[in-house]
């Protein structure tokens, strides 16, 4: 099938199998390899990323599933400089290493676009689709609490 999907704001268009899954779209043919693939079951998380902006599991969709939607990856989300989710994880050493990350960003940012000001209970909830090996997850759950309140007080970028 011959597809386009706009990813980070470029189209993307190229001759696919039925049975290919988005994460592999993005990774071996738009060459974006900050979306990772861990567990290739819908249970880690690490391939994340924002479907017309809500969180989906890119493992778990076909890629002629996004076939006419915007797709927004880690690149993409760091493409006009840091966003104000990367600059705290960076900023509360969020991340070891970091194979979990750019899923746990992804989340996160749908996570602050859908509730604002969440609780740590509602933040741990948001995240509980992904998984951090390195089991960082006391410092992830501090970078989302400070993400919220530069996002809330003006300060992100
Ligand atoms: S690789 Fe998609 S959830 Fe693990
Ligand atoms: S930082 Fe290593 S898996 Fe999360």
């Amino acid at each position: 099938m011959n597809i386009t999907i706009q990813v980070n704001g470029k189209e993307h268009t190229h001759d696919v199998e039925p049975r290919m899954l988005l994460v592999d779209f993005l990774r071996d043919l738009c060459g974006l390899t900050g979306t990772h693939m861990g567990c290739d079951t819908s249970q880690c998380g690490c391939c994340t990323v924002l479907l017309n902006n809500n969180a989906v599991k890119s493992c778990t969709h076909l890629a002629v599933q996004a076939n006419g939607h915007e797709v927004l990856t880690i690149e993409g989300l760091g493409a006009k400089g840091l966003h104000a989710v990367q600059k705290a994880f960076t900023q509360c050493h969020a991340l070891q290493c970091g194979f979990c990350t750019s899923g746990m960003i992804m989340s996160s940012v749908d996570l602050l676009a859908k509730n604002p000001n969440p609780t740590d209970a509602q933040i741990a909830e948001g995240l509980s689709g992904n998984i951090c090996r390195c089991t960082g997850y006391l410092n992830i759950v501090q970078a989302v609490r400070v993400a919220a309140d530069a996002i809330n007080s003006g300060a992100a970028v």
